[in-house]
């Protein structure tokens, strides 16, 4: 995919799906902006991007904090020009179920998982609707397809997501700005600690999936060849929930 002279700005980008994403996007040719609330993180992905000769920015940011977002984003346009393409991603996990989850719990979760990505999207829409173009990818969940016994908040988040995505797509269709999100499997990054045999054989490939298989196809969803595409949700689950096997 050639996305030279883009500009892609990635929350989450420090670690796992956001940081293959980031890397994704630069072999293509696109500046990163990568805004995370963990800088050092971040700051080594940027040394690393520059190193093999891309441009990466790092900015430290709470996505849950509304003049934190619009100032980054302010600063990718003044810096960069314009954002192209948005890839929302930055999430948490908190385990508990309905009965045991406590409204820090909540407010935790759904700021984060919720709340995060509505105010990058906020932000970035009134960007693009500005510039007159512009693609942004959610990273979701199969947890935001299906239930998830014991994932009660974080689940929500994921559903609320796509309604998010649905929403956003639908406002913006006819002013030239796609919104689609990715809904992953397990994939192998810190959010998932727990890499067990027994995890690998809930999905049908019998293994999880690499942050890379869902980078791919954040990019394949920003680039033209997905050009009839918008309120969509990819599924990237290597069959786990395509149906009972
Ligand atoms: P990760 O923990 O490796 O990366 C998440 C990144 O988000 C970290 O760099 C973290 O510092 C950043 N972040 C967290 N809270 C933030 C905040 N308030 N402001 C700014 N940045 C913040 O996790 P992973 O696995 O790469 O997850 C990325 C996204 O993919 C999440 O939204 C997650 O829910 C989703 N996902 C992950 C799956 C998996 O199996 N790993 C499966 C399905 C979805």
């Amino acid at each position: 995919m050639d996305m030279k002279n883009k500009i892609v700005l990635i929350t989450g980008g420090a670690s796992g799906i956001g940081r293959a994403s980031a890397f994704a996007f630069a072999k293509s040719g696109a500046s990163v902006y990568i805004i995370d609330i963990d800088i050092a993180g971040a700051n080594a992905v940027v040394d690393e991007i520059v190193a093999s000769g891309g441009q990466a920015i790092s900015h430290k940011v709470n996505v849950t904090k509304e003049h934190e977002v619009a100032e980054a984003i302010a600063r990718c346009v003044e810096l960069l020009g314009r954002i192209d393409y948005a890839h929302n991603n930055a999430g948490i996990v908190i385990s508990t179920t309905t009965t045991a989850c406590t409204e820090k719990i909540w407010q935790k979760v759904i700021d984060t998982n919720l709340k995060g990505y509505w105010l990058c999207m906020k932000h970035e829409i009134l960007q693009m609707q500005k510039q007159g173009h512009g693609n942004i990818v959610n990273t979701s969940s199969i947890s935001g397809l299906i239930g998830r016994a014991g994932d009660m908040p974080y689940n929500v988040s994921k559903h609320g997501i796509i309604g998010l995505t649905k929403t956003a797509a639908l406002e913006n269709a006819n002013k030239n700005i796609r919104i689609n999100c990715v809904c992953p499997g397990a994939i192998q990054t810190t959010l998932v600690k727990r890499v067990t045999k027994g995890l690998n054989k809930l999905h049908p490939m019998n293994r999880i999936g690499q942050p890379e298989e869902v980078a791919n196809a954040v990019i394949w969803l920003c680039s033209d060849d997905s050009s009839f595409i918008t309120g969509h949700s990819l599924v990237i689950d290597g069959g786990r929930i395509a149906g009972e096997w």
